[in-house]
C-alpha cells in the first residue's frame, strides 16, 4: 500500500524530532500503522537552515498555506505554535479535508471548541497528544484507558521549565534567572518565558486535561494562574522543614458546585511520589473512582520526547484511515452533544490548605492577634514555626500551615492580618495539597 503523505508546519525542535523518529523507526511504525508515513512537504521559516539528514527529500517552502492546500497530503502536523496563524492554518487544513496533528496547547486550549466543531462537521480528526505533558500519553490514558472511571481530580507537574527551576533552586540554591536561562538553552522553554514562569503554559495544558476528564468545553479564560517567580529560597527551605516540597502544580477537581481549574505553586507532602518528580520531568496524578490514583510520569518537553506523541497520533490516524472513519474516539473524550455545563468555579470558591509566611514584630500578643483572626474565620491551624530574628532584627518570620478552607475566607483573613501594625509587608501565601 502507498505511504500516507504528511505535511509539516514548522521544522524546529519538535518538527526535526518528528522527522528523525519517523525515519529511524520507519519499519516498526509501518508495521504498526498498516501503511508507511512519509513527510512530503514542510513549511519552514528559513529555507537555508540545516535540517536532519533524513529531511533531504522533503519539499520545503516558507508559505505554510502551500502545505495545507497541497492536495497530495492526507495529514497536516502543526508545530508552529501560537494562536492566530496556527488557528487559520488548522481550520484551512480541516476545510480541505485533512486530518490534523498538533502539539500546540495554546491553540487547543483557546480555539479547541471551534476547531473540534469544524473537524466534526468535515469528518476529520484533530489529534493533540503532544500538547499536554510532551511524551507522556496522558490524553490517551484519560480518554481511553480510564474511560470506565468517574474522574475525581487531577494534579500535574505539566511545565518542565518551571519544575527545572524549582528543582535547581532547592538542590543547588541557584538563582531563578540563571536556571531559566539554562532551560532556554536546553530548548525546554517557550518562546515567551513568561508562559512557563507565570503558569500560562501549564494552564493551557490543564484546561485540556479538565475537559477530557470531566466532559466540559475548553474554558482557558476561567483558569486561575499564578507563577513561581515570587517563591524564595526561604519558602523552599521552610517547606522542607515542615516535610513538604514546593511544586508548580495544575489542579483540577470536580466538586458539587463546579470544577476547580487552577495553576499555582503548591506545597505537597515530600513522601508523595509526585513530590519527587524533579528537573524537566512531568507527571500527572489522576484520581479515578474505580482505579484510585494513577501516576503518569515522563519527559514533558524536548525534541524526540514530544515527537513520540506526535508520531503516536499519526499512527492512530493512519490506522483509522483503513478502518471505520465514523467510529472515532471523541476529541474531548465525551460525545460533543453530551458535554456537561458544570461551571468552572471562581477562585474564591475553591478549597485548599495554605502555607503562610509573614514578618511580625517580636512582641507579646502578636501570635494571639493572628490566631484570633484565623479562628474568627473558622480557619484551623495545622502547624506554626517561629524563627529566631536574624541579627536582632525587629521582625521575625512566622510560618503557618492551615487545614483546608475556602479561598474566600483566606483572602478575608490575609486582608486583616496584613492590616495589623505588627505585620510588615504582605503575607506570602502558597497553597498546600495533600493529594491523598
Ligand atoms: N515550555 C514547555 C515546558 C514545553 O517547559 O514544559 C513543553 O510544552
Amino acid at each position: 500500500m502507498k505511504p500516507v503523505k504528511i505535511g509539516l508546519l514548522g521544522m524546529g525542535t519538535v518538527g526535526g524530532g518528528t522527522v528523525t523518529v519517523l525515519t529511524r523507526n520507519n519499519n516498526e511504525i509501518t508495521r504498526r500503522a498498516g501503511r508507511g508515513i512519509l513527510v512530503a512537504h514542510a513549511a519552514v521559516r528559513d529555507i537555508n537552515r540545516a535540517r536532519p539528514d533524513s529531511a533531504t527529500d522533503v519539499i520545503l517552502t516558507t508559505d505554510p498555506f502551500e502545505v495545507v492546500n497541497n492536495p497530495e497530503l492526507d495529514i497536516i502536523v502543526e508545530l508552529i505554535g501560537g494562536y492566530d496563524l496556527a488557528r487559520e492554518l488548522v481550520l484551512k487544513a480541516i476545510e480541505n479535508g485533512k486530518h490534523v496533528v498538533t502539539a500546540n496547547k495554546a491553540l487547543i486550549a483557546v480555539h479547541g471548541n471551534e476547531i473540534f466543531a469544524a473537524a466534526q462537521k468535515r469528518g476529520v480528526t484533530v489529534a493533540f497528544e503532544a500538547a499536554v505533558a510532551g511524551g507522556i500519553p496522558i490524553i490517551k490514558a484519560v480518554r481511553e484507558g480510564l474511560a470506565g472511571n468517574s474522574i475525581e481530580w487531577m494534579a500535574g507537574i505539566i511545565n518542565g521549565t518551571g519544575n527545572f527551576i524549582l528543582t535547581e533552586m532547592r538542590d543547588k540554591g541557584s538563582d531563578f534567572s540563571d536556571v531559566l536561562a539554562e532551560a532556554q538553552r536546553l530548548g525546554y522553554a517557550e518562546a515567551d518565558p513568561e508562559f512557563d514562569v507565570e503558569g500560562i503554559d501549564a494552564a493551557h495544558k490543564l484546561t485540556i486535561l479538565a475537559s477530557i476528564a470531566f466532559g466540559v468545553p475548553l474554558q482557558f479564560d476561567k483558569a486561575y494562574t499564578e507563577g513561581i517567580s515570587k517563591i524564595t529560597g526561604d519558602d523552599v527551605n521552610y517547606a522542607e522543614e515542615l516535610g513538604y516540597r514546593i511544586k508548580h502544580l495544575g489542579v483540577t477537581r470536580r466538586t458539587e458546585e463546579g470544577i476547580e481549574l487552577r495553576v499555582h505553586p503548591t506545597l505537597i507532602p515530600e513522601r508523595r511520589l509526585i513530590a519527587n518528580v524533579d528537573g524537566v520531568m512531568n507527571a500527572v496524578l489522576v484520581q479515578g473512582d474505580a482505579v484510585g490514583p494513577t501516576l503518569h510520569y515522563g519527559a514533558g518537553a524536548g525534541a524526540e520526547a514530544t515527537a513520540s506523541a506526535v508520531v503516536a497520533d499519526l499512527v492512530d490516524i493512519v490506522r483509522a484511515l483503513t478502518t471505520d472513519p465514523e467510529n472515532r474516539v471523541p476529541h474531548l473524550a465525551f460525545q460533543p452533544d453530551a458535554l456537561s455545563d458544570l461551571p468552572i468555579l471562581p477562585m474564591e470558591s475553591i478549597e485548599t490548605a495554605y502555607y503562610l509566611r509573614m514578618q511580625a514584630t517580636d512582641q507579646p500578643g502578636v501570635l494571639a492577634d493572628i490566631t484570633r483572626i484565623l479562628g474568627d474565620l473558622e480557619i484551623s491551624i495545622e502547624a506554626i514555626l517561629q524563627k529566631e530574628s536574624a541579627n536582632n532584627a525587629l521582625h521575625v518570620p512566622i510560618i503557618l500551615l492551615t487545614h483546608r478552607v475556602r479561598e474566600k475566607q483566606m483572602n478575608d483573613a490575609l486582608k486583616q492580618i496584613e492590616a495589623l501594625a505588627s505585620i510588615r509587608g504582605n503575607v506570602t501565601r502558597i497553597r498546600l495539597e495533600q493529594l491523598s
